[in-house]
């Protein structure tokens, strides 16, 4: 074996050579771009800027595109009646008994019909499911099941004493979600950016963002190109009109222009979106279960989040992932981050937990950095207990108010620059800025930044704490909706499996939360949160 690679390796070179003698550099890349399968993508439409097998293997990229697989109607839409209708779908408990105790599980049956009443033969209807407690807040999730044949199951625990109901919620019709799909994969450009370019007193602005297909389809406008030197990511704008490109200096999100069609509107329309479907209004009565076992693993990396992965009862999540703590006084928070130094990046949803954590413990000390209020950066210190907290938007694609590009890091470059240990906690999110894109996009960013945690891992021996917080639940449109963060969700959570990292699952906790969804969850819903990320900084 390791001859022949060495007889290949001898022949390319000596090809190499005489390639480089006979031909221009540019030649030389666009043959060998041709000699190598390498551009594999979900569609052809898209033009991202990159290969993406430079990233990762074939083989697991189609692997992530098996996970992310959704069905799609087996025939064009002809009319919107034919699209998946709330009010006239159904869901029905199956064989309910009288009394149910503690640890039971009920099961659940979907229908789904179109708006005449048709019940649809084909799956794809993106459902959300809980069992719930008004009087109690009390709640868990439910996985609904694609039967792929117009119904759907669910299976919901029955984790606490006393009434509970079932809700179950029709987010996104199948023809919306192809909607939602067509969209991601076609238009990455339905978002776009600002970039300020400054000289002296004269400043230019420009379209940014991080595909440039969109303009230069037929067009030799210029573009100016930007690659980080850490991570190889890209970014373009158009080409000030009399600035050079280096004269970049801000950022800020652009504006929304997706070309959405009358059909496609109506299929995304409020009165179809996020709509409780009629059903069972029983109320189940749940007895107590003498023999409940408490969870009494140690909340440690590597633990794969179960469904339901836990349950709120007085607006108190219980995980059933590990064993938890509370956290009610600052003391015990303080004591908790004691000698650390918190590295938090990402996106707003994760800026809240850096504000719940100002809030909560008066001894952390937010500097005045004089940062955006946005994006950031934010540092925090506590003198006393040796706390260093820091939160940092990630890299761009990133939708904020004018901010210079440079405050804006990527994640996997700010990891390069750590050593780690004990005392390091690494903290990111990444989903909701990433919606608009087509899936290879995100895959190359996480492929990136998974490509720095493996190593940060492997320098500090696994002493470095690298949490993940997963996506919650929220928009519900063209350019983010539950079904988008969902896709990207299982993506992450797949690609970082194997990894001795800690994945925070946040979307179960507001998709069954009583508030409604909302892509800054309330306050309540951020405190479990952080306890729950509490929990594994020092586990018990
Ligand atoms: C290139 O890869 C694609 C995606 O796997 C595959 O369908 C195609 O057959 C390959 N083409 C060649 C010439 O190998
Ligand atoms: C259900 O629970 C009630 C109240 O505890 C009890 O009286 C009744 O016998 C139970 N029924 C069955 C079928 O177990
Ligand atoms: C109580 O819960 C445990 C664990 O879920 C189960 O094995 C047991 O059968 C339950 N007991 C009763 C009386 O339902
Ligand atoms: C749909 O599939 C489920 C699961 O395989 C099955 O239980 C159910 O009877 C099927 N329903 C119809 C209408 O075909
Ligand atoms: C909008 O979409 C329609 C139909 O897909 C297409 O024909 C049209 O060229 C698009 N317009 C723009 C500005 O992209
Ligand atoms: C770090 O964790 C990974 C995954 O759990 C494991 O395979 C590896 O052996 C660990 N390395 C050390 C030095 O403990």
């Amino acid at each position: 074996m390791r001859t022949t690679h060495q007889i290949i390796f001898i022949i390319l070179i000596i090809l190499c050579i005489t390639l480089i003698m006979k031909y221009t550099s540019f030649q030389l890349l666009s043959g060998l771009g041709a000699t190598q399968n390498t551009t594999f993508r979900p569609t052809d439409e898209s033009s991202t800027s990159f290969t993406l097998a430079d990233f990762i293997s074939l083989e697991e990229w189609t692997s992530l595109l098996a996970l992310v697989e959704w069905p799609s109607p087996t025939h064009k839409l002809s009319s919107p009646v034919e699209a998946t209708d709330p009010t006239k779908c159904l869901f029905t408990l199956v064989s309910p008994d009288v009394n149910y105790t503690v640890g039971n599980v009920l099961t659940v049956q979907v229908v789904a019909r179109d708006a005449t009443g048709k019940p649809k033969t084909h799956g794809g209807d993106f459902f959300q499911a809980k069992i719930y407690s008004t009087e109690q807040r009390a709640s868990t999730y439910g996985e609904v099941i694609d039967n792929y044949n117009g119904t759907y199951t669910v299976q919901l625990a029955l984790l606490w004493p006393g009434p509970a109901k079932v809700l179950v919620r029709l987010i996104h019709s199948s023809e919306a979600v192809q909607v939602l799909r067509r969209q991601r994969e076609q238009y990455p450009d339905k978002v776009f950016f600002t970039g300020y370019f400054k000289v002296g007193n004269v400043e230019e602005t420009v379209v940014c963002n991080a595909d440039r297909s969109a303009w230069l389809a037929g067009s030799s406008k210029s573009v100016c190109k930007f690659t980080d030197l850490g991570t190889g990511e890209l970014w373009f704008c158009q080409k000030p009109p009399s600035l050079p490109c280096d004269s970049w200096v801000h950022h800020s999100f652009g504006g929304y222009r997706a070309n959405v069609s009358t059909t496609e509107n109506s299929l995304l329309s409020k009165s179809s979106t996020d709509v409780k479907i009629p059903g069972s209004d029983v109320t189940v009565n749940v007895l107590q279960n003498i023999s409940k076992t408490s969870k009494t693993n140690k909340c440690l990396p590597g633990l794969e989040t179960p469904v339901p992965a836990g349950f709120y009862f007085q607006d108190k999540w219980t995980s059933l992932l590990c064993k938890t703590q509370s956290f009610t006084s600052a003391d015990q928070v303080s004591a908790c981050i004691k000698d650390k130094q918190i590295l938090m990046m990402g996106d707003s949803t994760l800026r809240q937990w850096f504000e719940y954590l100002l809030t909560k413990v008066p001894s952390l000390k937010k500097l005045n950095l004089h940062t955006s209020e946005q994006s950031g950066p934010f540092e925090a210190v506590d003198t006393t207990a040796n706390v260093r907290l820091e939160w940092r938007a990630h890299g761009l694609p990133l939708r904020t108010s004018k901010t210079p590009w440079a405050d804006l890091h990527y994640i996997a470059n700010e990891m390069k620059d750590l050593a780690g240990g004990e005392h390091t906690v690494v903290v990111f999110t990444i989903w909701a800025h990433f919606t608009t894109y087509p899936l290879t996009v995100y895959v190359r960013r996480l492929s990136i930044i998974r490509k720095a945690v493996i190593a940060l891992l492997q320098r500090s021996s696994n002493q470095t704490l690298v949490v993940i917080k997963s996506a919650n639940t929220g928009y519900k449109d063209v350019y983010g909706s539950d079904w988008l963060s969902w896709q990207l969700d299982r993506v992450l959570r797949a690609m970082f499996k194997d990894l001795h990292v800690v994945i925070i699952d946040v979307w179960q906790m507001t998709s069954c939360h009583s508030s409604p969804d909302n892509i800054h969850p309330p306050a309540v819903v951020i405190e479990n949160e952080v306890e729950l990320f509490l929990s594994f900084v020092c586990p018990k």
